[in-house]
């Protein structure tokens, strides 16, 4: 969507916001929105967002516990370039709480994602999935984040049962209704991603999309997209894993490291793993998600501050070849077992 198409319906969008009387605040919230630069933007699903196709996922910075000084480093810069999606959760250790010291202050130039279901009290982590926990949750993440409400509240990857059984997405609904949150998603991967694109009570789904975890492109996303679902693409550099030689040792990045071997992509093994620019392994990597049907925002985590920059110009370059996409998903089907489903 061209810069010049999107502004036209901001414009559009409050100036019918105007008419029906909303509030300044809104007005005040929406208007920075419309800041510009090189990045791509999308619609995110039918909800009333506009996204930089680079967004920020915020796991690393909590789970690394990068110093305060160098998150709002990371984050202004990114701001200033033109980032306008944050992604968090409640149980990334401090990373609500960094965010919200680091650029709380800038709160109307982002949309801000968190998320509950998991959380840590007294030291201890655990699950809950009740409609208390879940509002609990949304009140502490609010307070965490500096903020007086949330852009997006998702589930932080339930299983499909505890879906089904419904009382956490009550609490979300709750939260929505109660204005702690404009919009409502499910985080999470496969079967249960899939029952939550189906059962219709989310505005987006949040789902782990790469070049080495391509279950979603049809068990997921073409039904979001058919259902105007926002989406996010979670672990979208597929953690880089053709940086280690040898298997890792963290066991986060195992799994995808193994997929690499046995996928055997020639940009992503031997001397093609140094290249550098749109073409090389990073490059590659984010052009293919961001070409996947119905995906938004890629959310790449990264402890650096120079890093956002230079990931979105790599994106910049647009699309991958057609031949080349077609060429990762016919390796993929000739190659992906059974197992081989979307992770978590
Ligand atoms: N269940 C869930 O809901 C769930 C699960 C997983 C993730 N998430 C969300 O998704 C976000 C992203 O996931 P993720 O961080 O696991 O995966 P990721 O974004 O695919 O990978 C991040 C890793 O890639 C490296 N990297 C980034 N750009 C690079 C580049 N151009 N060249 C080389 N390395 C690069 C980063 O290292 P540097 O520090 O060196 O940049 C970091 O170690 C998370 O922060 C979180 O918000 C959600």
């Amino acid at each position: 969507m061209s810069m010049r198409s999107a502004s036209r319906r901001d414009f559009l969008r409050l100036s019918a916001a105007a008419t029906a009387a909303i509030s300044l605040r809104d007005l005040a919230r929406a208007a920075p929105r419309l800041a510009t630069g090189g990045l791509e933007r999308r619609r995110f699903g039918k909800t009333d967002m506009q996204v930089a196709v680079l967004g920020f996922g915020g796991a690393e910075i909590g789970y690394e516990k990068t110093a305060q000084e160098t998150v709002a480093k990371l984050l202004n810069a990114a701001l200033d370039a033109g980032l306008n999606v944050v992604d968090t959760s409640a149980c990334y250790i401090d990373s609500e709480v960094s965010i919200g010291e680091a650029i709380g202050a800038r709160r109307k130039e982002y949309y801000l994602f968190t998320k509950c279901g998991h959380v840590i009290a007294d030291g201890k982590r655990g699950e809950d999935w009740s409609k208390e926990g879940v509002l609990a949750s949304v009140e502490r993440s609010l307070k965490r984040l500096k903020t007086d409400v949330l852009d997006l509240v998702q589930l932080h990857s339930c299983s499909k049962d505890v879906l089904e059984q419904g009382e956490c997405i009550e609490g979300l609904e709750l939260a929505k209704k109660q204005g702690k949150t404009r919009y409502i998603g499910y985080s999470g991967d496969s079967q249960a991603a899939r029952y939550a694109v189906e059962c219709g009570r989310f505005d987006s789904l949040q789902t782990s999309c790469n070049f080495v975890d391509q279950e979603c492109i049809e068990l997921t996303l073409p039904l979001a997209k058919e259902k105007q679902m926002g989406v996010v693409a979670k672990r979208p550099i597929a953690n880089a894993v053709w940086r280690y030689e040898k298997k890792p040792d963290n066991g986060y990045h195992e799994k995808y490291w193994q997929r690499l071997q046995d996928l055997r992509y020639e940009w992503a093994l031997g001397e093609a793993r140094t290249k550098e620019g749109p073409d090389g392994p990073a490059g590659t990597a984010l052009r293919f998600t961001a070409m996947q049907p119905a995906v938004d925002v890629l959310i790449v985590g990264t402890t650096k501050p120079e890093r956002w920059k230079q990931n979105a110009t790599l994106m910049e370059a647009g699309p991958l070849a057609k031949e080349l996409e077609a060429a990762i998903r016919a390796r993929w089907k000739a190659v992906a077992k059974p197992d081989w489903t979307g992770q978590t």
